[in-house]
């Protein structure tokens, strides 16, 4: 099975595209043989549109444990007790999650943590697409906060968690939800110094809402595929979807001709969100290891966004972005959850932050890091109830063993040497394997927090 990195870029073009995906392609319905019952599954954002579609899906899928992650869990509520009547055995949480604060993120993962004997499914699906420029409580801008730093803040917490609960034989997954309009990122700041930074000042990278959410989903994939080489698919599970146009209140900010236009667009090319939600089952349930690190769209392992296949320029500004982030979550030791899950020492950890580096060609904007008040937040290990933290001689042993995960990265050819492209650049190998990863997904043991606890809805203001 050929990997979305190994494939070449989809050179097909925005319009042909969009035609095909909107019109031409029907998405495969789940396997009937799909069955969830005993699993826990997690899905961000799900008081509304593809989240709350998708954990509807995977309720009728015979899900024993939902756990909704909300910014509002009175409308996570109403939400929860329609979704209970229908699925009167299922257990279903709304849990409070903002994704513009690290401590409502640390203090989420904190909770998975401590109540949920097993997590096999998460689907990380809050975003948004912005209008105008803001910054969050963080310093960072809002669009760049929510889809990217917050969503692989929690992809990283998640893992050592995962992992550590999946009982034998089973595989957990996490899906990230990105999209296709990450290959339309034109990525203008992308030689500025520090990158991270770069997004969050209009006099460095000018505002342009289309593209801060293109931007926001390429740097997703840069980073969520590094990742995925240094966690190994044993392990968990982690692959990137993109749903397609879908009839949602995704872009419900935008106003005057261009908001006309796109409802117009909306109203007979776009999916409705149960269709949609299709796409999410089939990432998160049915593609198995061999989806690792990839990008599936229309229920395909399908290329990434054109601009990571530019080599050297997309490995080099991957390695900057992946330090850059690194050293953002700093305070949450992500660096330390890697390396001791990255027992085959793939994580590439540097000792000087790339992010302090000038030079080497990239434009040095001389940004100042402004300080952020997200920032002081504790390391997940030093929380109550948390694990203790890694021991200096833990990391001393960790680092020994580490090398450049460059070494492995994008070992691909460059741009200029691939057959001719044509289509759509989905390989034929992208095909799905049902049966493989069904088998993976066999259950050990019901969930026990499911006995007895059906119906209930429990709430946590976190933030
Ligand atoms: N719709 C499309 O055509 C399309 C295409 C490609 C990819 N996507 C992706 O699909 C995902 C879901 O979007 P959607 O179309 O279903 O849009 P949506 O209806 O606006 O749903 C977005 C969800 O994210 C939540 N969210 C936003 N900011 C948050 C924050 N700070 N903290 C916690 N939750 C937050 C929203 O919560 P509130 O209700 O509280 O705002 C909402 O539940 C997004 O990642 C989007 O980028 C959508």
């Amino acid at each position: 099975m050929v990997s979305s990195k190994d494939m070449a870029p989809d050179t097909s073009g925005y319009v042909s595209s969009f035609i095909k995906n909107q019109f031409f392609t029907k998405l495969p319905t789940t396997p009937k043989d799909i069955d969830l019952s005993g699993q826990v599954a997690i899905v961000t954002g799900a008081n509304g549109g593809l989240g709350l579609e998708s954990a509807r899906h995977m309720l009728t899928l015979g899900l024993s444990h939902l756990v909704i992650a909300v910014r509002s869990v009175e409308r996570g509520r109403a939400v929860v007790s329609k979704l209970q009547t229908s699925n009167p055995s299922a257990k279903i949480d709304v849990w409070s999650l903002e994704m513009e604060s690290y401590q409502s993120i640390q203090a989420f993962v904190q909770r998975c943590e401590k109540e949920l004997a097993r997590i096999d499914m998460v689907i990380l699906n809050a975003g948004v697409a912005e209008t105008e420029f803001s910054l969050t409580s963080t310093g960072h801008e809002k669009v760049i906060q929510v889809n990217y730093l917050s969503t692989v803040l929690l992809a990283i917490l998640l893992l050592p968690i995962l992992k550590a609960k999946s009982p034998v034989g089973v595989t957990p997954r996490i899906t990230v939800v990105n999209s296709i309009m990450s290959t339309y990122a034109k990525f203008p700041n992308q030689n500025k110094r520090p990158l991270l930074a770069s997004f969050d000042d209009t006099k460095v990278t000018a505002w342009d809402p289309a593209e801060r959410y293109n931007v926001s989903k390429l740097l997703g994939q840069l980073f969520l595929s590094r990742l995925a080489d240094c966690i190994k698919p044993e392990d968990v599970v982690i692959n990137m979807v993109e749903p397609g146009l879908t009839k949602t209140g995704l872009f419900r900010n935008l106003r005057g001709i261009a908001g006309v236009i796109l409802n117009l667009i909306k109203s007979f090319s776009a999916k409705t969100a149960e269709e949609a939600s299709l796409t999410y089952i089939d990432a998160v349930a049915v593609k198995g290891k061999e989806s690792h690190g990839s990008f599936i769209a229309n229920c395909e392992i399908h290329p990434l966004a054109t601009f990571t296949y530019h080599n050297p320029e997309a490995k080099a500004i991957t390695t900057q972005l992946w330090e850059e982030t690194l050293d953002e979550f700093s305070f949450a030791d992500a660096r330390g959850i890697l390396q001791a899950l990255s027992n085959s020492g793939l994580v590439g950890l540097v000792k000087t932050p790339v992010s302090r580096q000038r030079g080497g060609g990239a434009e040095s904007s001389q940004l100042a890091s402004p300080p952020r008040a997200g920032k002081h937040t504790a390391p997940l290990s030093s929380l109550p109830g948390s694990r203790p933290p890694f021991s200096s001689a833990h990391s001393v042993r960790s680092s020994l063993r580490l090398y450049r995960c460059e070494a492995f990265y994008l070992p691909r050819t460059s741009l200029g040497v691939w057959p001719s492209l044509g289509g759509s650049g989905v390989d034929a190998a992208g095909a799905r394997s049902q049966s493989v990863s069904q088998s993976e997904k066999q259950v050990e043991k019901p969930v026990e927090e499911s006995a007895g606890s059906a119906g209930s809805v429990e709430t946590a203001e976190t933030a």
